[in-house]
């Protein structure tokens, strides 16, 4: 019977580009999708863009754009890396979509209806200047425990202790600095401790064959509650308090669903829009019992997939996931976890726009993964030995070695016979079909690869036993000659529908050489037999080292920067120290009388007094431009006594070498957050 599929990978953040922790986790679930569609199972493949947040929120207004407009723009990026690395989803949608909107509010509502949401009011930093409670992300200052500066409210980058943000000493609004103050507000939260939600998870989680053992072992930690009392399931604050981006809760203006509330029901979302494009019933899908649901996700979302999501689902009355398919993190050269928002290392669309060949990196990945909650590490050399000795060496070089003499010396006839040698070796290939099958099924893909790779191993044993080049010398080995490259063809072909998950755009390059029809996993249980093939026109390249250290290699250092200035010589750290840089605030910016440059600037460098300085920007400023911005300047520059009174220093601007060709001034701003007296550093 025909499987009904209906898979998902993770929703990404739509505040950056993919990097290449995203684009692993979609190779992963591309491979699998596509197997089973070689299978002939109906899949449903979806994924959307993650929109909603505070940080999002935040990241938009710096970039000057309405939330919408933000995310829709990186929308716009994603075709280039999907289509560069093959991923097939059938559909990409948006968590800000009108279909999870309403999906969210039926969620909800479904989860009051049984009881399920409560209201507590609870306290939390509030920015007074913002006017907005603040996630723990945007509060910083001193730790609680080694006193270490510039600290977010959650945990301590220098000492490694964990606390609340009200425990922070000195804390400050990331957005405004202004301190924050404690105020009070009502939460919603999904009752996750009540009896049903414990007992459900319970026995959810601990069905065999849904988690994988690792993730069961990690989910049996957090139902555990320890001496105190402490740990288990608690309940989930799943509202915020405007501003945010996000879907107001039904009945309670001015709140909003917690991002990670709406946003696996974006996974529902987005297959409800693919089936209305369709002209498919959503509803009736997901009622049917036969639908398996399966979710591939990162390991640092296990608690949000495998305890929210099935209760969500569970107590608004509808079916829950199949599998969650849990994976590790991908480092890049043994690199630290590359951070969620930057991804370090390996920049997907750069291995792209170098040229690199997308399916070197498909194979890769797929060689380096399995079904475990393992990380694996992207290694330069070993990316080049594999796919240069196992790809290109191993497969593709059977096709190179038989085709030339079929099209020369047959007219691209493949003989039907194939000896009693031949047709042995190609019953060996044809019988791991199955054993192949079950390893793409359970996401062992590098055994997977490995099997293959014995098989091709084989293969070309076989064709050095025959050595068709010297039969192609010999007088009257014709047939023989025929039937090995033969051989060497449907090996070829049944290797092909093997590794065709993983190298797609290749495999369609192999199907129109053999002039077959796209090829499915059954097709490896027959024959292609006397069948004419076409042209052979080489298939893939090895790589070249130098393109993989091109990748890794930072764009070289400008010598003429844009200002139309070379470079000052180069100083050592200690030289830079010496320039005492300072945040300061504009306290007062006025005209100079009889000065048609200068503005005189009252300046806090926190200090407990104000500093006087002149600075050459009346030609781009207006006074009252200037006043209450904070600015950089140089705080221990010696006094210099001028026309119109003492200057204390300096202020920093950006400018042109060439003024009058390119004319403006531009006083440097810090981001928001720093205050006066901190040093520039
Ligand atoms: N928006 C949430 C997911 C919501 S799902 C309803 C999110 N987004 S994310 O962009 O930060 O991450 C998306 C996926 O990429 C997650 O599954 C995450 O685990 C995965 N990865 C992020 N960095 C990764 C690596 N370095 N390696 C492999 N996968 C990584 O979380
Ligand atoms: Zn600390």
């Amino acid at each position: 019977m025909t499987r009904k599929l209906f898979v998902t990978t993770a929703l990404p953040y739509a505040n950056a580009n993919f990097h290449i922790g995203h684009i692993m986790e979609y190779t992963q679930a591309d491979i699998w999708v596509r197997y089973q569609r070689m299978q002939g199972q109906q899949v449903h493949f979806v994924c959307a863009d993650d929109a909603h947040g505070a940080p999002i929120m935040i990241a938009a207004e710096k970039a000057g754009k309405t939330p919408q407009q933000f995310v829709a723009d990186i929308a716009a990026g994603r075709k280039t890396y999907l289509d560069g690395f093959h991923i097939s989803f059938d559909n990409w949608h948006s968590t800000d979509g009108a279909e999870n909107h309403e999906l969210s509010r039926e969620v909800y509502l479904a989860l009051r209806r049984n009881e399920l949401i409560e209201v507590k009011t609870i306290e939390q930093f509030f920015d007074p200047e913002k006017a907005m409670f603040l996630p723990d992300r945007f509060i910083k200052g001193e730790c609680p425990k080694c006193g270490a500066k510039d600290q977010y409210g959650d945990s301590c980058e220098v000492c490694g202790a964990v606390y609340t943000p009200t425990e922070l000493k000195n804390p400050f609004s990331v957005l405004t600095g202004a301190t924050p103050v404690m105020k009070s507000s009502e939460h919603y939260f999904f009752k996750l401790s009540d009896p049903r939600c414990v007992s459900f998870l319970e026995q959810w989680t601990q069905t065999p064959g849904r988690l994988q053992t690792e993730v069961l072992n990690k989910i049996k930690e957090w139902f555990t509650k320890d001496d105190e009392g402490k740990g288990g399931l608690g309940d989930w604050d799943i509202s915020r308090d405007a501003p945010y981006f996000g879907i107001e809760i039904p009945d309670a203006p001015g709140k909003y669903f917690y991002v990670w509330l709406d946003a696996p029901i974006g996974y529902l979302a987005s297959l409800k829009n693919y089936l209305g494009k369709l002209g498919q019933d959503f509803d009736a899908y997901m009622a049917d019992p036969s639908v398996e649901q399966v979710h591939f996700i990162g390991k640092d979302i296990t608690y949000f997939h495998t305890l929210f999501w099935p209760a969500m689902l569970h107590f608004s009355g509808r079916k829950t996931p199949n599998h969650v398919y849990v994976h590790g993190f991908l480092t890049v050269n043994n690199g630290e976890k590359m951070s969620k928002s930057r991804g370090t290392g390996l920049d997907p669309l750069k291995y792209l726009k170098l040229g690199l060949n997308a399916e070197w990196l498909r194979y890769y990945l797929a060689a380096k993964l399995n079904s475990k909650v393992e990380d694996i590490d992207f290694n330069p050399e070993d990316f080049v030995a594999r796919v240069n000795s196992d790809l290109v060496g191993k497969y593709i070089n059977i096709a190179s070695r038989a085709a030339g003499f079929l099209s020369k010396r047959f007219g691209g006839h493949l003989s039907g016979d194939l000896g009693v040698e031949g047709r042995a070796l190609l019953d060996g290939l044809r019988a791991q079909a199955g054993a192949i099958a079950e390893l793409y099924e359970e996401r062992e893909f590098g055994k997977a690869l490995r099997e293959i790779m014995l098989l091709a191993d084989r293969v070309n044993e076989y064709v050095d036993q025959n050595k068709p080049w010297e039969l192609a010398k010999l007088e009257g080995k014709d047939a023989v000659l025929h039937d090995v490259c033969s051989v060497c063809i449907e090996a070829f072909r049944l290797l092909s529908i093997y590794l065709k998950p993983v190298l797609p755009a290749l495999v369609a390059k192999v199907e129109a050489f053999l002039r077959v029809e796209p090829m499915q996993f059954a097709d490896a249980a027959r024959a292609l037999g006397a069948h004419q093939i076409g042209n052979y026109e080489h298939l893939m390249q090895r790589v070249d080292l130098k393109m993989v250290e091109a990748l890794f290699e930072a764009p070289p250092a400008p010598k003429v920067v844009p200002g139309g200035e070379d470079l000052a010589p180069e100083i050592k750290i200690d030289d830079f120290g010496k320039v005492d840089l300072r945040i300061a605030k504009i306290l007062k910016a006025e005209h100079v009388e009889g000065s048609d440059k200068l503005l005189r600037l009252t300046l806090d460098v926190g200090e407990g007094r104000t500093r006087n300085v002149f600075s050459g920007i009346k030609s781009a400023y207006q006074p009252e431009q200037l006043e209450g911005k904070l600015t950089v300047m140089v705080a221990n520059l010696a006094p210099r006594k001028m026309k119109f009174g003492l200057s204390e220093g300096m202020v920093l601007a950006a400018s042109h070498a060439d003024e009058k060709a390119h004319p403006g001034i531009f006083v440097l701003e810090p981001f928001p957050g720093a205050q006066p007296g901190m040093r520039v550093r």
